[in-house]
């Protein structure tokens, strides 16, 4: 059976910075609190006439010129995002047409903030079927359209951004197997409802949920692509909270690995957080071409899925 590798990665993010500081003229809240509580320093917010696309679009034009491959030779494209505006057509079959992709299968997965490791291992499994050879996968949300901008317990840790792979068959299996699952009784501990349209989360649940139920997960994913996770070299878990993610890092023992802290200047950009960590960690080359990196996505749901890649060369 045929397995899959990133082959190459992209990332966008809208231009607009917004800081600690230019929320705490808005809200009771500040940069020391928002610093030690989530590790957050600033964000970026996309433009009213930025779409979920837009970002989408952008992330895989430059996964696409990374890699030096053309629109044409896609054969499927997976969409990882819970924030478009829009019910149908899908974001993928919106991101095919604007690339130009040719009668591929399209279509979104809502796994929330897991969303992205989902999408990989949906594509994974496509490759491993045979059913595909060229697939773009993208992670890709916009927070700031259902964020209550009076609300401080949620204003001040969301983002917007985009992460996109190309995935390509492999003659051996370079994504590895994906480890995931759900907590369904917990399932409305995050929440984004029609008749409230703005994200809600009982925050300490869905913390200690992390940092005590995903450590095993994480080690579970480097078991199974048998690999000791002392040898992990990147961990680009998603970007909710650097206590958190320090906290499974250490629990794990990846105190080895680079660890991705870009919740820093991006903030929690849901299911766009892993690729993006992951491309700006590759692109910025703090992690070396096949490189063991183990992929962490966790959200609503309360859902989880992690796996471990070998990291694409990006020159
Ligand atoms: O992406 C989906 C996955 N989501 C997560 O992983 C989220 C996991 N949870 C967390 O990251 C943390 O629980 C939060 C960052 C959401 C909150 O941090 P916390 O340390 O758990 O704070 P808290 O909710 O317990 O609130 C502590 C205090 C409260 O005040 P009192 O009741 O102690 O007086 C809040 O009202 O902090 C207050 N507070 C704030 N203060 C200043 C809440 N938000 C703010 C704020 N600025 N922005």
């Amino acid at each position: 059976m045929p397995g899959s590798r990133i082959a190459a990665l992209g990332h966008a993010q809208p231009a607009q910075v917004v800081t600690n500081a230019d929320l705490a003229a808005k809200v009771d809240t500040s940069d020391e609190w928002i610093q030690s509580r989530v590790g957050v320093r600033e964000r970026r917010i996309a433009a009213d006439d930025e779409s979920v696309t837009d970002l989408a679009v952008q992330a895989a034009e430059k996964a696409l010129a990374q890699g030096g491959r053309d629109a044409a030779d896609l054969d499927l494209v997976v969409v990882a995002t819970c924030t478009d505006g829009d019910r149908m057509p899908s974001v993928a079959a919106r991101v095919a047409g604007r690339l130009g992709v040719r009668a591929a299968p399209a279509f979104d997965v809502n796994a929330a903030c897991a969303g992205f490791c989902y999408a990989l291992a949906t594509a994974d499994h496509a490759v491993r079927a045979e059913a595909s050879r060229n697939a773009l996968v993208i992670g890709v949300d916009r927070m700031s359209g259902f964020l209550d901008w009076t609300d401080r317990s949620t204003c001040v840790i969301f983002g917007d951004g985009a992460g996109a792979a190309i995935l390509t068959a492999a003659d051996r299996h370079v994504v590895g197997p994906v480890v995931w699952g759900s907590v369904p009784e917990r399932s409305d501990a995050i929440r984004i409802t029609a008749d409230h349209p703005y994200i809600v989360q009982q925050g300490q649940t869905v913390f200690r949920w992390a940092i005590t139920d995903l450590a095993p997960v994480a080690e579970e994913a480097a078991r199974r692509a048998g690999i000791d996770i002392a040898d992990i070299q990147g961990f680009v878990a998603h970007q909710a909270n650097g206590r958190i993610i320090s906290a499974i890092a250490e629990r794990a023992g990846l105190d080895g690995a680079v660890i991705a802290l870009d919740v820093v200047e991006s903030g929690n950009t849901s299911a766009g957080s892993v690729p993006l960590a992951f491309s700006k960690l590759v692109s910025g080359g703090e992690l070396p071409p096949d490189a063991p990196v183990l992929l962490l996505g966790f959200g609503a749901g309360l859902s989880y899925a992690a796996q471990v890649v070998w990291s694409p060369d990006p020159s």
